[in-house]
């Protein structure tokens, strides 16, 4: 039987759940994977607080050199949570010839190289299949299962708190404000909620999902973001009408060396498999040369779902040496390999608030025209104030054209409430 002596670098939320999971496994991974697991010791900041039962005192600490110092700890479990001082606990970890394993998606993103490079360095396994996704094995799938493609495209609900807000939004009719507040009370959405609702948390797991996908490095500040804060009743109200959902959508596409990467709300076609994904559950949609099309659907969050994907990275962790994987040559940047572009097409959503005047709408049709865009569906939902508002669905057109025909419109007559993007 194999011994392994783990350390972990915070205890909140997930490292209980990890503990938790490993006490009701210990005897199906003994007897299935030969291996004894202990857990030595736990950073945390505070050694007083109440915590779980599997959690014993004994094993808590707040000096991080009793878990980075241990020459009898060979893998390191990371969620802490935040950039720093994660990183560069993960970093000493790795050079000291530890393995890794991480859930903690923005230290991953933002610290990417070095961390990779220490892994190869030392020889010692990185491991962050917890980073995106909770509990779905994507990280393990683009690394190994899907070799054998040329991966195209990728669209995925990643972030659960902005999916469960969408969600009852539409299915509730509720406005943001108070399915927020709802969502903070039951504990999904998190007090301070920008880095969910802004699309930052979003963009991490986006830069390491389209990284491993394209073989490319893909950093963060080169993927667009857009939140979902300006997102409202009547934009889902007139969506629905049209047959579409509105989601958070983080979407990354390759087309030879041009690389597109967004995180933004979307017009989701009702018929699309994303548009079924509901509430806190996230997906990830793919499209590959070889396998065409797939979904990996599951608990992107939480306790439990999370500890599964990182105990059986620690599984690996324990069984493997110089797992050290990457799909790509680790550089600072953008990998030279690809750029990003500068322009994307496809179709659009506007919803312009117009005054009631006789020729309005030919002035707006006159505008789209002159950028070329064409126009698939108009709608007249409602009467407002002292004027109308239409929606207005165009066939593919360059974001830049839509940007300039907006540009143009008269505003003394026309009003733009919301521009968002229609995934086909
Ligand atoms: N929550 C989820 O559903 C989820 C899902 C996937 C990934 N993740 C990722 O998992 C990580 C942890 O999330 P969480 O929800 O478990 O967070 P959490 O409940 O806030 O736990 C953080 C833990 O780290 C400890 N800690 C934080 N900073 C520290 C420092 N400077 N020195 C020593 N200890 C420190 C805290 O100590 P105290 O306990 O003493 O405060 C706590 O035990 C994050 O990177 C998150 O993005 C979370």
């Amino acid at each position: 039987m194999k011994k392994v002596i783990v350390g972990l670098l915070g205890c909140g939320n997930i490292g209980s759940g990890v503990v938790k999971l490993i006490a009701q496994m210990r005897e199906d991974i003994r007897r299935h994977y030969q291996l004894e697991i202990e857990v030595r010791r736990a950073l945390v900041r505070s050694t007083e607080k109440k915590r779980i039962p599997e959690v014993p005192a004994s094993i808590l600490t707040n000096d991080p050199d009793q878990v980075l110092n241990d020459p009898d700890i060979s893998v390191v479990l990371e969620f802490l949570g935040g950039e720093q001082p994660a990183a560069d606990y993960m970093a000493r970890a790795l050079r000291a010839g530890k393995s890794v394993v991480t859930a903690n998606k923005m230290a991953l993103a933002l610290h990417w190289p070095e961390l990779q490079r220490a892994a190869e360095e030392s020889g010692s396994g990185f491991y962050y299949e917890a980073s995106v996704g909770g509990a779905m094995p994507i990280i393990r799938m683009l690394q190994s299962s899907l070799q054998a493609n040329h991966i195209t495209r990728l669209s995925a609900i990643i972030n659960g708190t902005t999916n469960y807000l969408l969600t009852r939004m539409t299915d509730e009719g509720m406005d943001y404000q108070t399915v927020l507040a709802d969502a903070q009370r039951l504990g999904l959405a998190e007090p301070d909620p920008a880095a969910d609702v802004e699309g930052e948390d979003a963009s991490y797991k986006l830069s390491i999902l389209s990284s491993l996908a394209f073989h490319a490095h893909i950093p963060v500040s080169d993927i667009q973001r857009e939140g979902m804060t300006h997102i409202s009743q009547v934009d889902i109200k007139c969506a629905g009408d049209m047959g579409y959902v509105i989601k958070l959508v983080a979407s990354a596409s390759r087309e030879e060396d041009v690389v597109d990467a967004f995180v933004s709300p979307v017009l989701v076609p009702k018929i699309h498999p994303l548009a079924s994904v509901k509430g806190a559950f996230n997906a990830v949609y793919l499209h590959g040369h070889a396998f065409d099309d797939m979904m990996i659907y599951g608990r992107g969050a939480g306790s439990a779902p999370t500890a599964s994907a990182i105990v059986s990275d620690l599984i690996c962790a324990a069984q493997e040496s110089n797992a050290a994987s990457s799909t790509f040559e680790v550089v600072e940047g953008l990998s030279e390999s690809v750029r990003m572009a500068q322009d994307r097409t496809c179709a659009f959503y506007l919803r312009l608030q117009v005054k009631d005047n006789p020729g309005v709408l030919a002035h707006v049709a006159s505008c789209l025209s002159g950028q070329k865009v064409s126009v698939r569906a108009l709608q007249q939902p409602q009467g407002s104030g002292d004027g109308a508002q239409i929606t207005i669905l165009t066939h593919p057109a360059a974001e830049s054209s839509i940007r300039k025909a907006v540009s143009a419109f008269d505003a003394e007559l026309v009003t733009v409430m919301n521009v968002l993007r229609v995934e086909e």
